[in-house]
Order: C-alpha cells, then sequence, then structure tokens
C-alpha cells in the first residue's frame, strides 16, 4: 500500500517534471520570467490572498477559455516564499448568481462561520457575483456578494447555499470587490467594498450575515474613475509607537498618467468607518507607472508583514498587449510600510526579501561607470535588479538616467529631470505599441518627493517590465514594454553635465520557471 502511495506521489510529480515541460514553456516572447503569469489565457486582478499553514495563495480573476476578459472565475496558484508558484485548478467557476469577480479570503480560525469540517480551519472566499443578464437588462442589480468556503487548505471549494449573503437590493450599479479582515479591537470580522465613488465598511460575526457600519470617500481623493477592489490595514509608522489605518482605493480611468492606477488614504479606522488624517483634495498614488492595478495585501501572513500584489497591467490597452497564449502578469509581491515625510506619512515599498534569493553571480568591473569613462557596459541577457546611488550634490546635470536597448534601435527610458523634480518612463520608442494609441504616446512622470541630494534608485527590469522603486520607496513606477528583441544593454545617459554614480551594483536574475 505504502509503495502504491509512494509509486503515485512519483508518477503526478513526473507529470509536471520540470525536465518534460519543453523549451517554449514559460519562454515566449514576452514571457515574465521572475513574475507570475497565469500559464495560458487571460488574468487580472489579484484576488483572495491568504497566507495559510505554510502556503501563500494567490487567486486571480481568469478567464480559462481566452486570452480577453471573458466569464470570470477565481484561478489558483500557492507558494512557500512568495518567488516560486506552483498552479492549480481553477478554484471558482460561474454559477446561476453569475461570474465570480474581485474578493478576499480570511482564515477563519475560531470556526465562526460553522462552516469547519475536519481539522483544518476553514478558509473563507467572499466575492462579487456579476449577474450577465441582469446586466444587459440594465437593472442595476447585476452585483451581489457571495462567499464559498474551502476545509482542505484551499484545495476545493464549495458555494454557500444561503447566496449571495448581501444581495443588492438597493440596485446599486457598482457594488463589488469585498476585502475582509478579523477586527481585533472589536472582535468581529469588517469587510469593505467598492461602492461607486466611494467605499463602504460591514461587520459580521459569523461571516454570513453582514450589517452596514459606515462609508468613506464621496468627496474625498480622486474620483476619475469608478472605486474598485479596496483594501484596509493598520501598518505601524516607522521609528514611532503610531499605527495608522491604509484604505487602498483603484480606480479604473483617472490614474496619474491615464487610465487605472491605484490611490490610497492614511488616517484612522473605529471598527465602524473610516477618517482620512489628510485634507480631502490630497491625492496619493502608490505608483505612478500605468502597469500596478487592483493591487491588495495577503491576509494572515506571518509576522503581520503587510506584502502587496498588483495586476501589472491597465484597462486601457490590457487586452490588446501583444503576447500570445496569456495575458497579464503580477507585479513582484511588495512589502508595504509607513514613514513619517516632510509632507506627511507616506506609504513606501519594496519588493520583498525573498526576491534577493533569485540574484545570480553579480555583475563585476562596475566601477568604469562610476568614473565616467565609460557609459555603460552593462550586457543582459535576462532579467536584472539593479541598486544605484546618484550624487546632485554640485551637478549641473539637467536630465539623468538610464536606457534600455536593443540592436533594433528600440529604447526604453528612465530618468530624473532635475528642475522640475520629476522622474520619467518614456516608451514612445521602446519597440511594439501600434497596438493601442493609449500605450506610449507620451512620458511618464512621478513627483519626487524626496529631498536628499541623492537619487537611490532600485530597478527591477524583466522582458516585459520595469519595477522601479526610488528614494527607498517612496517613489514607484511600473512599466509594461514589448521590444520586438529583448534589451541587451543598460547604459546611463546625462544632459548638461557629468552623471555622478556613487555606488552601482546588479545582479542577473534567475527564472522563476525553470
Ligand atoms: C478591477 C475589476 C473589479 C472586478 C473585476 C472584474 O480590475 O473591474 O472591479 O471585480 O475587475 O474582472
Amino acid at each position: 500500500m505504502k509503495n502504491l502511495f509512494l509509486l503515485t506521489i512519483f508518477i503526478s510529480s513526473l507529470h509536471t517534471s520540470f525536465a518534460q515541460r519543453p523549451e517554449s514553456w514559460y519562454n515566449e516572447p514576452h514571457r515574465p520570467q521572475i513574475h507570475f503569469s497565469p500559464e495560458a489565457n487571460w488574468m487580472n486582478d489579484p484576488n483572495g490572498m491568504v497566507y495559510y499553514d505554510g502556503e501563500y495563495h494567490l487567486f486571480y480573476q481568469y478567464y480559462p477559455d481566452s486570452t480577453v476578459w471573458g466569464p470570470m472565475h477565481w484561478g489558483h496558484a500557492v507558494s512557500t516564499n512568495l518567488t516560486h508558484w506552483t498552479h492549480l485548478p481553477v478554484a471558482l467557476a460561474p454559477d446561476k448568481h453569475g461570474y465570480i469577480f474581485s474578493g478576499s479570503v480570511v482564515v477563519d480560525k475560531n470556526n465562526t462561520s460553522g462552516l469547519q469540517k475536519g481539522k483544518e480551519a476553514p478558509l473563507i472566499a467572499m466575492f462579487t457575483y456579476f449577474d450577465p443578464e441582469k446586466n444587459k437588462a440594465g437593472t442595476n442589480d447585476d452585483q451581489t456578494q457571495g462567499i464559498a468556503y474551502s476545509n482542505d487548505r484551499g484545495r476545493t471549494w464549495t458555494k454557500y447555499s444561503g447566496n449571495p449573503v448581501i444581495p443588492n437590493t438597493e440596485k446599486i450599479k457598482d457594488f463589488r470587490d469585498p476585502k475582509m479582515f478579523w477586527y481585533e479591537e472589536g472582535g468581529y470580522w469588517v469587510m469593505v467594498l467598492a461602492v461607486g465613488d466611494h467605499v463602504r465598511f460591514y461587520k459580521s460575526d459569523n461571516l454570513k450575515n453582514w450589517t452596514l457600519t459606515g462609508e468613506f470617500g464621496k468627496k474625498e481623493g480622486s474620483h476619475g474613475g469608478v472605486w474598485e477592489c479596496p483594501d484596509l490595514f493598520p501598518l505601524k509608522v516607522e521609528n514611532s509607537k503610531t499605527t495608522r489605518w491604509v484604505l487602498l482605493v483603484s480606480l479604473g480611468t483617472g490614474g496619474p498618467n491615464g487610465g487605472s492606477a491605484t490611490q490610497y488614504f492614511v488616517g484612522t479606522f473605529d471598527g465602524k468607518t473610516f477618517v482620512n488624517d489628510n485634507k480631502a483634495e490630497d491625492i496619493m498614488w502608490i505608483d505612478y507607472g500605468r502597469d500596478n492595478y487592483a493591487g491588495v495585501t495577503w491576509s494572515n501572513t506571518p509576522d503581520d508583514d503587510r506584502i502587496f500584489l498588483g495586476w501589472m497591467s491597465n484597462w486601457q490597452y490590457a487586452q490588446v498587449v501583444p503576447t500570445s497564449a496569456w495575458r497579464s502578469a503580477m507585479t513582484l509581491p511588495r512589502e508595504m510600510e509607513l514613514e513619517q515625510t516632510p509632507a506627511g506619512i507616506r506609504l513606501v515599498q519594496e519588493p520583498v526579501e525573498q526576491v534577493k534569493k533569485l540574484r545570480g553571480k553579480p555583475y563585476g568591473n562596475l566601477k568604469s561607470w562610476v568614473s565616467g569613462k565609460d557609459a555603460g557596459g552593462l550586457r543582459i541577457d535576462g532579467p536584472v535588479e539593479i541598486e544605484l546611488e546618484i550624487d546632485l550634490e554640485n551637478s549641473v546635470a539637467t536630465e539623468l538616467g538610464m536606457e534600455l536597448s536593443n540592436a533594433r534601435g528600440e529604447v526604453f527610458v528612465l530618468g530624473y529631470e532635475v528642475a522640475t523634480k520629476r522622474y520619467f518612463t518614456d516608451r514612445t520608442k521602446a519597440g511594439k505599441h501600434a497596438f493601442s494609441p493609449d500605450f506610449a504616446k507620451t512620458r511618464h512622470y512621478a513627483p519626487r518627493t524626496a529631498t536628499e541630494n541623492e537619487l537611490e534608485w532600485h530597478l527591477f527590469i524583466d522582458r516585459s517590465s520595469l519595477e522601479w522603486f526610488a528614494d527607498d520607496g517612496e517613489t514607484v513606477m511600473t512599466e509594461l514594454f514589448f521590444p520586438s528583441e529583448p534589451f541587451t544593454a543598460v547604459t546611463f545617459f546625462s544632459k548638461g553635465g557629468a552623471l555622478k554614480i556613487e555606488e552601482v551594483e546588479a545582479w542577473p536574475l534567475k527564472t522563476i520557471w525553470k
């Protein structure tokens, strides 16, 4: 019997063994090498991110039948280290109530739901049902909230028989993306829901019956688009005893550089509603690049780490980007922290520590860049990570930065405009862009809020994306690009005066898929 068991394990591991995967697996043009992407077909928002028993679960908006958006399912993958992922079967599929839109998962440790069967704590998912028939009929009640549960570590899911747990009796057109958490101080569950131009807060003792407790945002922050995918969590302000609550809200349109983007608020939460610390008209973006949307954080993480993951695309062109077989990837998982800055308390982010494990042997000979004799000798043939410090003291440079380029003359530029104190990226000459007039019209900008004379940059370059953490993650830009051949060189430039690089380190990064 034992042997049979072992044999079964052996056969099933052979089934997915790396050796059997064709060379083309995760190796198509533009296929991200250090980022999560589905094996095939369409993906959008990360959903239901929860840590349980050594595994980080990632569910995601998924349409298994096509590379464009369609009837939404929850795709599923797990990771023990936040970098390498194992694909699992689809977790939730549409039913008579509709498609399965975005939502969250919690670990119901005390079985408040009564849905536990067996030894494992039940995982409870709440998601939005979207009823396409009602949507067509225009009755405005096509979105409701449902729950599902798993008693086997997220492997199989059962939809609750009493769904929807929150019907849409008020007929609210946009009514979606529930994010749940355990509110320790009150000893109950809280759920935050996006409702058109604001968010609502609900509470529950059993994850099934929910009561409305408050709302926030009708006149606060950016309203350039419908509010979606909220998240709410407490965070310690670094080097202080203060804790503030952070509210993330994504907007489908109206981002700082056009299209989809995610804003955040810092304030207090009393178990019923959120109060903004800042002025209603203050707008703060978690990322100024065009390709970080619908991101939320993991629940139940060890050490209370706040780990964020975003969808690395933008609704303006997500469905037409030039990838075949699959569409879209996630950002790197990022640790979020709050920091006191001259402008106030701000969110800062950096990729999680585990990403360092992907580093190969560091590039040598980087000193020559610093002397300015050699404008840049980094030849790359895969993903890279670069950390550098640029000294602005006594510099007369007016603009400085880096270029990624290939033999076809395609160039992606990122840099800093000294006079306007703005970071920028430019993908107008970085390869394919005819698929959408919105993809590469102009430079994209981010205001630099840090005031030090040193620029500190931390960059992660994959086959079709850049994640750029400037000034210890105070300003972030995430951008896609589609060169017709991979970029093979990284060079530095400066205009109006020499570039003074104080320090630079760089590493090739190992693929997470082989
Ligand atoms: C955000 C979003 C969510 C919705 C989901 C549908 O990108 O529009 O509001 O639940 O995508 O796929």
